[in-house]
């Protein structure tokens, strides 16, 4: 009988994506994929660390598993992904988890397959962790769950050391693919019916700076978008640093790239901004969104935003609260700061009590969701564009989907519509997901 792999995949779409990887270089190890996790054979956690929630939800999950395995001593337990690239984070493990079998970093996915080798050899615990990629792994295999969709790497890494962040030392020094291999994954992609591609880097707009002669992120959506069969294109995540009115102009003129600006403002203090180590200022924001609604007046525009960075006053929080009251962002994604250790914010003084970051989360959420429902309000009535994704969890018959906008579209429908273009007309827009029928 075949053995079977389950995966559990925390974080973002980076470490999606490297689950799909993980999945693809499983089945070619001969694993079949479990369809629950008491079933499997091996089990892995594909983790975060970004905020301290994220990893303590792994760590009290993997504990969890300690019975399982008693019951099954041949089961597999793996931790991988970007908490265990922090220092000491694998003797941790270790220590509070000893049956953890493997434990391997985001830099050696591909060693997968000798490391259950040896762990079965051996029958002693594995853990291979590397500091930085050497070189970028192309051709690792690939199983994705969704076959209209895909995410496609860019660049891996982060250079920026924003202060509050771990990404750049979970995931090394930014680099960027070679375009030949991007272009040629995308099209292999095309040809196995994914119309719907999203290119993925930490800050997508320092694209091919390092090749000689320089790529741009603007040349590579040109290219892309010159893709026979391919009808949309999304990005993520753009660094408003690095985000200029060219870009904009040549988005503007990309048919297939979606009118979704994603631009984490993070705050609106410039004193918060600094200390953040962003590398703009509200006023070099704001510029920005206003030439997006100027060259591209249909986009959504939507944000990140940290509160309680250290030192962040009421004025400063107050400085967040007006910016985002004038931009009107479509939707936020709204954070508590975070102290993740290793990072410089973690150790600046003046670290704000939990309780006073609470009050201020609930106060951004109240002003953020009254103005995503008054916008969401306008699109009473249309009609719009919706590739279908699936079915909403709830309830089967309903089905859910994405405008070009990457606004959520709830309606009743057939299964069959799965991975189609779909028009819908809007009936009951909401603050989260729009609600409405098939024309
Ligand atoms: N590279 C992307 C974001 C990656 S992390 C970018 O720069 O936009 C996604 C979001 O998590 C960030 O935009 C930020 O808002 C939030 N985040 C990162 N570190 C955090 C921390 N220590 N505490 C709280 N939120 C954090
Ligand atoms: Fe983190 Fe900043 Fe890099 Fe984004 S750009 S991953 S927030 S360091
Ligand atoms: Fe988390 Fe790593 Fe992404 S820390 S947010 S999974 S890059």
């Amino acid at each position: 009988m075949d053995k079977k792999y389950y995966i559990l995949t925390f974080g973002c779409q980076a470490n999606e994506r490297d689950s799909e990887t993980l999945a693809g270089i499983l089945q070619k190890t001969g694993y079949v994929p479990a369809a629950e996790l008491f079933d499997a054979d091996i089990i892995l956690f594909n983790t975060c660390c970004i905020r301290e929630k994220a990893e303590n939800k792994v760590l009290s999950q993997v504990g969890e598993l300690k019975e399982l395995k008693a019951e099954k001593p041949d089961l597999i337990i793996g931790i991988c992904g970007c908490m265990v690239q922090q220092e000491k984070m694998a003797e941790k493990i270790h220590r509070r988890a000893p049956h953890v079998d493997l434990i391997f970093g985001t830099h050696n996915l591909d060693q997968l397959p000798e490391l259950i080798k040896k762990l079965e050899e051996t029958k002693t615990p594995q853990t291979q962790i590397l500091a930085d990629l050497q070189e970028i792994k192309e051709d690792l295999p690939t199983v994705r769950e969704v076959p209209f969709k895909a995410r496609v790497n860019i660049t891996y890494g982060c250079n920026n050391f924003c202060t509050y962040c771990i990404v750049p030392y979970v995931r090394g020094r930014e680099k960027s693919r070679e375009p030949q291999y991007i272009l040629k994954e995308i099209k292999d992609l095309v040809a196995d019916g994914v119309v719907e591609v999203m290119l993925l880097g930490q800050n997508v707009n320092s694209y091919g700076k390092t090749f000689d002669p320089p790529v741009t992120f603007a040349h590579l959506l040109e290219q892309v978008n010159a893709i026979e069969g391919l009808k949309r294109i999304r990005y993520l995540t753009s660094h408003p640093r690095d985000f200029n009115v060219d870009l904009i102009k040549t988005i503007s003129g990309l048919a297939k790239v979606c009118p979704h600006f994603h631009l984490p403002l993070q705050s609106g203090s410039n004193k918060i901004l600094q200390k953040m180590n962003r590398g703009y200022t509200r006023e070099h924001y704001r510029e920005l969104v206003e030439t997006v609604r100027e060259y591209v007046p249909s986009a959504s525009i939507t944000t990140d935003i940290i509160v309680g960075f250290p030192g962040e006053t009421d004025e400063d929080f107050q400085d967040t609260i007006e910016l985002v009251k004038e931009l009107r962002f479509d939707s936020a994604f709204t954070f508590i700061y975070s102290a993740r250790t290793g990072t410089l914010a973690a150790k600046m003084k003046d670290q704000i009590p939990l309780a006073v970051k609470k009050s201020r989360l609930q106060q951004l959420m109240q002003v953020q969701n009254e103005i995503s429902l008054a916008i969401n309000s306008q699109l009473e009535g249309q009609v719009v564009e919706v590739l279908v994704d699936g079915c909403s969890k709830k309830d089967q018959a309903i089905l859910e989907g994405r405008t070009a906008t990457n606004k959520t579209v709830l309606f009743a429908g057939s299964k069959e519509l799965i991975g189609k273009f779909v028009d819908v007309e809007i009936t009951d827009p909401q603050t989260w997901v729009l609600k409405g029928k098939l024309k």
